[in-house]
């Protein structure tokens, strides 16, 4: 774990804290985000060139403040109607939508170059994760696009304590099936890839590279995809 992970996981204990923590780490553009950017931009990805579809907004605080001035037009899905209002004030330029996301990624007619899907990290109402979205929404990739899923290889004591409710029963046997895992407690990222590989293919894209970045027991996988022109 690098000095990142460590002030997180320390920070995690410390929830009051965090908004003033990311608001710093933001300030030095160290975000877990800002990180990621800067990774596509050295792979020779332009964000500003990007439109950007975030999946699940909240009210922004985690991620969107990171990027969304630095991305050339952003669509906003969000379930619930306060995060959604609060959405509106703080991104004016982007489209808010009040969706249900696994709903509307099925009925979505929009193309992004970049795709960010950030769960909750466990069971909600009948859904696990983002397995319910796959493959639907690599149908929203553009030709040559992004996505970036928050994923969970593994939760530590710490990450388990903090959130007791994660890795319910429920949510392992979502992941023994999602991923084919036969630890669904443990699950490399390699391993992870090949399931969203399948998924990219079904839709006619391949995954042409991939890398991770540590957020805390989450995980940014961050997919390189291409369609394949006939
Ligand atoms: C981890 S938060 C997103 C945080 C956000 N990306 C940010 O930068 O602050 C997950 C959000 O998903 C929303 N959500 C849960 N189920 C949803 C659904 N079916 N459709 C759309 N949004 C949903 C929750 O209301 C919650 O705000």
């Amino acid at each position: 774990m690098g000095d990142g992970g460590r002030i997180g996981a320390i920070v995690n204990i410390k929830g009051t804290f965090r908004p003033a923590y990311r608001a710093l780490l933001r300030a030095l553009g160290a975000t877990p985000m800002q990180r990621a950017l800067a990774e596509l931009r050295r792979r020779g990805y332009d964000p500003a060139a990007m439109r950007c579809l975030e999946v699940f907004g909240g009210t922004g605080d985690i991620h969107l403040l990171d990027y969304a001035h630095r991305i050339r037009e952003l669509t906003i899905w969000e379930i619930d109607k306060t995060a959604a209002s609060r959405l509106r004030q703080r991104f004016p330029a982007a489209t808010i939508q009040t969706v249900d996301s696994h709903k509307e990624v099925e009925r979505h007619e929009g193309r992004y170059e970049l795709i960010v899907i950030d769960n909750p990290m466990s069971t909600y109402g009948p859904w696990c994760e983002h397995f319910g979205l796959f493959p639907d929404v690599f149908r929203l990739a553009a030709d040559r696009a992004v996505m970036m899923v928050a994923v969970i290889p593994d939760a530590d004591a710490g990450a388990r304590s903090a959130y007791p409710y994660l890795f319910n029963r429920s949510q392992l046997e979502e992941r023994r099936r999602f991923y084919r895992a036969g630890d669904p407690e443990h699950v490399p990222f390699d391993s992870m890839v090949k399931i969203y590989a399948e998924h990219a293919e079904s839709a006619g894209l391949s995954i042409d590279w991939w890398f991770s970045q540590r957020r805390t027991h989450m995980h940014y996988l961050v997919l390189g995809l291409s369609r394949a022109t006939v």
